[in-house]
């Protein structure tokens, strides 16, 4: 159990012992505890790989709401840290109270990108890459799987069990993406993943959406070169460019039920229309 952990667990137990009596109010309540504690992520467990979720965000209406239902979602998943990385000149106090208050393990970084890029999130995933390849090495005992969860997706639980025991890189179908109701991997009788279904340029060697696939943490590390490139990329040829620098097609390893599952979706979350009134500018929403 990590040290934030422990403190949480802590923190918990003070504040809130469940009491032990006939007709104890739900797990999570007791008299002393007028709220339930929602700070509590499932506890750290020394033998199963961390995932480390990176979730590029920038201001906008509806950062919040997308932060706070991605932080639900996440509560849910054991040994899960995050890797939030605002696209801002500094890390912001919206983005730092919410994480502070998830009660999750994370890291808050900050990269502003001033110019015109051709991949929003590139340079805010890089620097996510960048502090793992600093603060891992490849010897390193810990197991780990790296997964690129933008903040407006929706993620069902079931996606971190299955991306957890990645070998190199794991696939999965991704819901409303592709130009379709879900694009997906193709499985030979085999058990191998042959090619893409997908309707959006379907030549792409890896044809995947940014929410479809998770590496091995050491994969990672060892290939300390590879980053998403700012430039010169076009739309929907990220994540291809950058996959094709760390494996081949026979090496990719279909989850969700040989890709028949849709687990995650690109959901986005429209900007709330004619808003009239900003409001006190102090309230945070
Ligand atoms: C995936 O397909 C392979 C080959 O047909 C099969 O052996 C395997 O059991 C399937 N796995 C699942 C989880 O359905």
């Amino acid at each position: 159990m990590g040290d934030d952990q422990k403190l949480r667990v802590q923190r918990f137990r003070v504040q809130c012992v469940p009491p032990i009596t006939a007709g104890a109010p739900p797990m999570g309540w007791n008299k002393d505890c007028n709220k339930q504690v929602y700070v509590r992520p499932p506890p750290w467990s020394d033998s199963l790989p961390t995932i480390y979720a990176i979730t590029p965000t920038y201001k906008r209406l509806v950062q919040k709401a997308d932060l706070t239902r991605m932080s639900n979602t996440l509560l849910h998943v054991a040994n899960l840290h995050w890797i939030v990385v605002e696209d801002s000149e500094s890390k912001t106090s919206l983005v730092g109270d919410l994480l502070r208050k998830t009660g999750l393990k994370y890291t808050h970084l900050n990269v502003h990108e001033t110019e015109n890029i051709t991949s929003r999130g590139s340079r805010q995933r890089n620097l996510a890459l960048k502090w793992l390849r600093d603060n891992f090495s490849v010897n390193d005992s810990n197991e780990g799987v790296v997964y690129f969860a933008d903040d407006d997706n929706t993620y069902s639980l079931e996606l971190f069990d299955e991306m957890r025991y990645t070998k190199k890189v794991s696939v999965w179908p991704v819901g409303f993406t592709g130009e379709m109701r879900f694009a997906s991997c193709k499985v030979n009788e085999l058990g191998k993943v042959s090619g893409w279904v997908v309707v959006f340029a379907p030549n792409r060697r890896f044809a995947i959406d940014m929410a479809g696939f998770a590496i091995n943490l050491k994969l990672i590390l060892s290939k300390s070169d590879v980053n998403f490139r700012l430039f010169n990329v076009s739309r929907g040829k990220q994540e291809t460019t950058f996959l094709q620098r760390l494996v081949t097609l026979s090496d990719l390893e279909p989850k969700a039920a040989n890709c028949t599952k849709v687990l995650v979706w690109h959901t986005r979350t429209s900007e709330p229309p004619n808003i009239q009134s900003l409001g006190d500018p102090n309230i945070e929403s």
